[in-house]
């Protein structure tokens, strides 16, 4: 284990999109949730593969690979998340995720996603506004 040991709770605590939710929905997030740690150099999404999990950042970070010529990589850090587009839309990863940082992260599986806006509206609006980011994000490189 290479950081500290927090109840699952009280990590989400810490993560700003969970920001504001009560503690009986962030009690419904730890049950949805797995914990996990990666070494520096892990590749966690890969660009045109089946994606199947969530990951938000507890700790570390992680650089998004834009698969685009002339997309510069994009840095992830604690409290943001990635691999959602997949989770939306069932197609494969946009980018290629690596961690750059050894890494402790939350996953959500497919059906955990969904139990989890069901489980915690606010979450919706959230990832909605941060997807619209990275859709105008990929438009501009088109656009170049
Ligand atoms: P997904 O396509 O499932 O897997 C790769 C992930 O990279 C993608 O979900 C997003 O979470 C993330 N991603 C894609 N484009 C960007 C971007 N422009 N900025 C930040 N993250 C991105």
């Amino acid at each position: 284990m290479i950081f500290k040991r927090d109840t699952k709770t009280a990590l989400l605590r810490k993560v700003p999109l969970f920001r504001d939710l009560s503690t009986s929905q962030l009690k419904q997030i730890a049950r949805l949730a797995d914990e996990i740690e990666v070494r520096a150099g892990k590749r966690l999404a890969t660009a045109g593969e089946r994606g199947l999990e969530l990951f938000v950042v507890i700790e570390g970070h992680a650089r998004v690979a834009l698969p685009r010529r002339g997309g510069a990589a994009r840095n992830l850090g604690p409290g943001e998340f990635f691999g959602e587009m997949s989770l939306l839309d069932g197609e494969p990863r946009s980018a290629s995720v690596e961690a750059v940082t050894d890494m402790q992260l939350l996953v959500v599986g497919r059906r955990e996603f969904w139990q989890l806006l069901n489980a915690a509206p606010p979450l919706v609006a959230r990832i909605m506004s941060t997807l619209s980011r990275r859709v105008r994000a990929a438009e501009a490189l088109v656009a170049e």
